[in-house]
């Protein structure tokens, strides 16, 4: 195991099965996320990218444990390791008391500001909810670090006591942000955490993001459909296709020089077109994305892949070294 990585995903796989017919017996199963492996360094924003659809929540929700209390019949296999400065845990092996002592260790920003806030609770309530849970602090301590959080996220202190619906989307994200921070994290996964806002926003809450991090020296999953958010942000990126992860790399090369073909697709489709790529014919896929029901054999990606071939259909490619620290699965790149 590597000592500069903070997480190590390993093999993970995650099925949702389906039930029908008079027995509600098991019919299908949804491979929502299919055999991935990736690590996150220490001090690291590791963007995940890929369509709506692709897995990416599962990813984050099955890293923090929580895939089982919403859906009790959820298959997970593989490890998920979280490295910290004395210890290694598997977390896909602990019980739901168990994990509450790392849970502070991890947290997860969602990306819908509107849903994600209880409404009930005032700001200072929210921000302190996981203090109550995951840590041992004092009512004072909590008070004061409430007031210092919102600070930092560029909020006030005094508007503790207001409700969430008093406050625009992205100060709800900013909200959700110290609510994050507040038991000191290492990680943070942060699902689609700016795309519920306008464009004029999510600079501001990147920005902040990446304040908070050299501050903080935090870990960041930051997962996005588009890969022009994530540039700005991810040291490396990792796309994600159907349940697997189709190529990972340094941020700058993905977004500049994506070797396979389903990269090169997503970054064709961005709002605001690479330089790169400007002059470059879009590429339209093909086809719809296949259901994760019922995947493709081999290649997930073959039935829209414009250089697919017959042998495409044989066997899942595996991730291969392209240049050093990119690696893509697809052998014909
Ligand atoms: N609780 C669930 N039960 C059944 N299927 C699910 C469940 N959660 C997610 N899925 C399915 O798993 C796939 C991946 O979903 P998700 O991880 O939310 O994708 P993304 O975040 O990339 O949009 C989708 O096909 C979705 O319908
Ligand atoms: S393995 Fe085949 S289908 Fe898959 S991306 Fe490469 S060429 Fe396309
Ligand atoms: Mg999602």
């Amino acid at each position: 195991m590597n000592k500069d990585n903070i997480l190590e995903v390993k093999d993970l796989k995650v099925k949702f099965p389906v039930t029908g017919g008079i027995f509600l017996g098991k019919v299908a199963e949804v491979k929502a996320v299919d055999g991935i492996s990736f690590e996150i360094k220490r001090g690291e924003t590791l963007g995940l990218v890929g369509e709506s659809g692709c897995g990416k929540s599962t990813v984050g929700k099955a890293i923090i444990n929580i895939l089982k209390f919403s859906s009790p019949d959820v298959i997970i296999t593989g490890e998920v390791w979280l490295k910290t400065a004395d210890d290694e845990i598997e977390l896909l092996k602990l019980s739901r008391n168990d994990i509450r002592k790392y849970r502070s260790l991890i947290q997860m920003i969602f990306q819908d500001p509107y849903s994600s806030l209880n409404a009930r609770l005032t700001v200072g309530q929210i921000i302190e909810e996981p203090m109550l849970y995951h840590t041992n602090m004092e009512k004072k301590e909590r008070l004061e670090k409430i007031s210092w959080l919102l600070e930092k996220v560029g909020l006030q202190a005094e508007q503790s006591k207001r409700y969430p619906h008093e406050f625009s989307g992205g100060q709800r994200q900013r909200i959700g942000i110290a609510r994050s921070l507040a038991t000191n994290p290492k990680l943070i996964i942060a699902d689609e955490p700016v795309s519920a806002l306008d464009v004029s926003i999510q600079a501001q809450v990147i920005n902040l993001m990446q304040e908070l991090q050299k501050e903080f020296d935090l870990s960041i999953l930051f997962i996005a459909h588009d890969l022009s958010v994530v540039e700005h942000i991810s040291s490396r990126i990792a796309v994600m296709y159907l349940g697997s992860i189709v190529e990972v790399g340094n941020g700058k090369e993905i977004y500049h020089h994506p070797r396979h073909p389903y990269s090169k697709a997503l970054l064709s489709a961005v709002p605001l077109p690479n330089p790169d790529f400007r002059n470059k014919e879009r590429i339209i896929l093909k086809g719809d994305v296949p259901t994760p029901m019922n995947k493709p054999s081999g290649c997930g990606f073959r039935t829209r892949c414009p250089i697919a071939q017959p042998v495409c259909a044989e066997a899942v490619p595996p991730l291969e070294e392209k240049s050093p620290g990119h690696t893509a699965a697809c052998p014909f790149v």
